[in-house]
């Protein structure tokens, strides 16, 4: 009987050692844990390389842990036999069988069902922060049914994997690293790409027990992204339709909103700092407040004529202040690169981190000012907002 399990815990390390491996599935479990009822596990490209994913369901909830190859070996010779009566092991070269009964055991090899493995494939490669397989992508139309970036959603896809990237990176950096429970909050959720992979993410590579809720004025996108949620199984994630500076926050500890349309942005990045949150990541776009309140300063005279030159600088007095009241309000900022969307060239992203109370508040209020009467602007939206506070 050993000689099967064996067997089959060596094929399953030469596959993950040879690239080969695309997935695991351990069942029949007879454990000692009422609620386990399987494990699948696959491949997983994180920052410290690759690692094997292990998914945990049970009737209650899903905990999942990135393994070393290793600990993945040390988990099946824990388990097979002992724990989990079946197996089931796929690689790109042939499919394994695996059942364990009292007396003997049967370890059945066939032909491949799944041809390349699927997150290590070359097509993939860039792109390793979000599973291509993962049903929402199909549902939302990025993915075709053999699992492909379609043409068109080329640039979309570059960005999703881009912000899971950033998001990740600032997690890791705060005080949230370590913790086992998140609120998140996507205002202007829109579609819901970027949503349902903050939460794919969150949930079922890093196990992390999250509340994840899109913030979104069109009811057809709510209903259609909360329909794709229930297929997925995705049970803390949902949309609700709203109006972002109405919308009640409770307790959030990340506030998104990406490419909320001109001052729904200062909308959100106020409701941020109001539910104190840890990280507030904005991609602001749309500049339309201040354009019409900018008087060229004499010295810019002959520059801010031209429309674009006028343009591009209310973005950037925009954002430049958005940044300054972030920081004034207790936040440590970064401007980031972010991949422009298909239909914005805009690219840049605030990133808010909750750090303590600032010291330079009377500094900074200087700072604003000035830019103020440098280019005449009499109203900024989340300024006015933090007035009222
Ligand atoms: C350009 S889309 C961006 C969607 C998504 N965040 C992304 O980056 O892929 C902006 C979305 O924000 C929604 N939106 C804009 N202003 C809003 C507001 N004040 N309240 C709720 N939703 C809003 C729009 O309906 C739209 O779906």
């Amino acid at each position: 009987m050993n000689e099967n399990i064996d067997k089959f815990i060596d094929t399953f390390a030469a596959s993950v050692a040879g690239e080969t491996f695309i997935k695991l599935t351990l069942g029949n479990y007879k454990g000692p844990d009422e609620h386990l009822q399987k494990i699948h596990a696959r491949p997983i490209d994180t920052k410290k390389g690759t690692r094997l994913y292990f998914l945990y369901r049970s009737d209650t909830s899903d905990t999942a842990k990135n393994l070393t190859a290793p600990e993945a070996v040390e988990q099946l010779r824990r388990s097979l036999g002992k724990e989990f009566f079946s197996a089931h092991l796929f690689t790109s070269e042939n499919d394994f069988q695996l059942e364990v009964g009292k007396r003997n055991s049967r370890l059945n090899e066939a032909k491949p069902t799944l041809k390349k493995p699927s997150s290590l494939s070359h097509d993939r490669e860039k792109h390793r922060w979000v599973d291509q397989d993962s049903f929402y992508l199909k549902a939302l139309g990025i993915t075709n049914d053999e699992g492909k970036v379609r043409d068109r959603s080329q640039d979309k896809w570059r960005q999703i994997n881009k912000f899971v990237e950033i998001l990740a990176g600032l997690i890791d950096k705060s005080p949230l690293a370590d913790t086992k429970e998140l609120s998140v909050v996507d205002m202007g959720s829109g579609k819901g790409y970027l949503t349902f992979a903050t939460y794919d993410y969150l949930r079922n590579v890093n196990g992390i027990d999250v509340k994840v809720t899109g913030v979104e004025a069109r009811e057809e996108l709510v209903e259609k992204c909360n329909e794709i949620a229930r297929a997925s199984e995705f049970t803390g994630l949902a949309f609700i339709k709203g109006n972002i500076a109405e919308f009640e926050l409770g307790r959030t500890d990340i506030l998104v909103a990406l490419h909320a349309c001109n001052t729904a942005t200062d909308d959100a990045l106020y409701k941020g700092i109001v539910a104190d949150a840890s990280i507030i990541i904005a991609a602001p776009c749309c500049h339309q407040e201040l354009r019409p309140q900018i008087k060229p300063p004499e010295m810019l005279r002959d520059v801010l004529k031209h429309g674009i030159m006028l343009e591009r600088t209310a973005e950037f007095v925009t954002d430049s202040l958005r940044s300054l009241l972030l920081e004034r309000s207790g936040y440590s900022t970064k401007m980031l690169d972010f991949v422009p969307l298909e239909h914005t060239p805009k690219n840049l992203m605030i990133v808010g981190m909750r750090s303590t109370s600032t010291n330079r508040t009377s500094e900074i209020d200087n700072e604003i000012a000035e830019i103020k009467r440098f280019y005449s602007i009499k109203e900024q939206h989340l300024e006015t907002l933090l007035s009222q506070r």
